[in-house]
């Protein structure tokens, strides 16, 4: 009886029609909102810096090792060559540190010259160790290259348990890095070893040019940053350093953007003044260092030109009794 009073009140097929309906438009607002959510995602994942668009690139430099002790990011002008195939005859030469696993890439910006491009494709036919990105390679871009390097290591190392960023002038003793670093288990997270300005001056002249509408009412960064020579991460950081390029604006000093404003913004990151006993200060001084004191010389990275990048190279083997 009672249900034939309710059935009279909703006859059943416009119950029906009535869910029918309800149901599609609960499905259209479903996938609309799907897709906003997405687009939504999507926009926030495009770093305004780089977001992973290479020209050239090698994926695979990584993947067959699962633990890897150090990856070697090398900041590098395109027309460089000479300084690469230098560092490949070197320290570079990851076959001298087995069973420790090193890798090394080389991070370039585009160039505009089709000749110049053509042999840059054919040295990483070669030897499959450039890493180039869409962006102009140019001095004021050295801020583009690093965070190229963050996204790199964070895609495609990221089981390095250091990332040793360096710039192409240098010879690094990796024999003495394994030493101090690796073999004493010495591993620490949320760590940048390098030699550290705290309240560097803001150049408002010459070649580290800060313009003045930055930092405009200092005379001091407020914050201690890095000198970018040579620079030692605890791998664990380096994704973080990257989320942190999405909101941190553009500011061309790499060394002070990376190590000190990212660094900053992503909180908790202790920086470790290398002087003794891994001094990464960029002497000039380096060669005499290794001639007089040898073993007790604590340089891991020296200072080279063209000139005498072989007989530094020779002084940082014979110290490590390497013939
Ligand atoms: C990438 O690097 C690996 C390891 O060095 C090498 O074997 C491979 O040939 C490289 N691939 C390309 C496409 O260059
Ligand atoms: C840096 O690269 C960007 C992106 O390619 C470009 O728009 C800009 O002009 C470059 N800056 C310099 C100084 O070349
Ligand atoms: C350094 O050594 C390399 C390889 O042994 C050699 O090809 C190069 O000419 C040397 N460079 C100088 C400046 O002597």
């Amino acid at each position: 009886m009672g249900c034939g009073k309710w059935s009279s009140l909703f006859p059943s097929s416009k119950i029906l029609n009535y869910l029918k309906y309800t149901a599609a438009v609960f499905i259209l607002l479903y996938v609309l909102l799907v897709q906003k959510l997405n687009f939504l995602l999507h926009e926030k994942k495009n770093n305004p810096i780089f977001n992973g668009d290479y020209v050239l690139n090698n994926d695979t430099i990584c993947y067959d090792q699962e633990k890897i002790t150090a990856v070697v990011i090398v900041h590098t002008s395109s027309d460089h060559f000479v300084q690469r195939q230098s560092i490949r005859n070197t320290y570079g030469s990851m076959a001298l540190y087995l069973p420790v696993q090193i890798r090394i890439v080389f991070l370039l910006g585009r160039v505009s010259s089709k000749e110049l491009q053509n042999e840059i494709l054919s040295e990483h036919d070669k030897y499959g160790d450039i890493i180039q990105g869409n962006f102009i390679d140019a001095y004021h871009n050295l801020t583009y290259k690093a965070v190229m390097g963050l996204h790199w290591v964070s895609h495609y190392c990221p089981q390095a348990k250091y990332v040793v960023k360096l710039d192409d002038d240098l010879i690094f003793d990796m024999w003495r890095f394994i030493k101090m670093f690796d073999a004493r288990d010495l591993y620490v997270s949320k760590t940048i070893y390098c030699y550290v300005r705290d309240r560097g001056i803001v150049p408002r002249e010459g070649k580290w040019k800060v313009p003045d509408h930055l930092f405009k009412e200092y005379t001091y960064y407020p914050f201690a940053h890095c000198i970018g020579f040579t620079v030692i991460y605890s791998g664990d950081i380096i994704p973080h350093l990257y989320e942190a390029s999405f909101k941190i604006p553009l500011f061309w000093l790499d060394d002070v953007y990376v190590t000190g404003l990212l660094r900053l913004a992503v909180g908790g990151i202790q920086l470790i003044q290398q002087t003794q006993p891994n001094n990464l200060e960029p002497s000039k001084n380096g060669m005499r260092c290794l001639e007089e004191k040898d073993e007790d010389c604590t340089y891991l990275a020296v200072g080279v030109a063209e000139n005498n990048i072989n007989s530094t190279w020779s002084a940082v083997k014979r110290r490590n009794h390497i013939i």
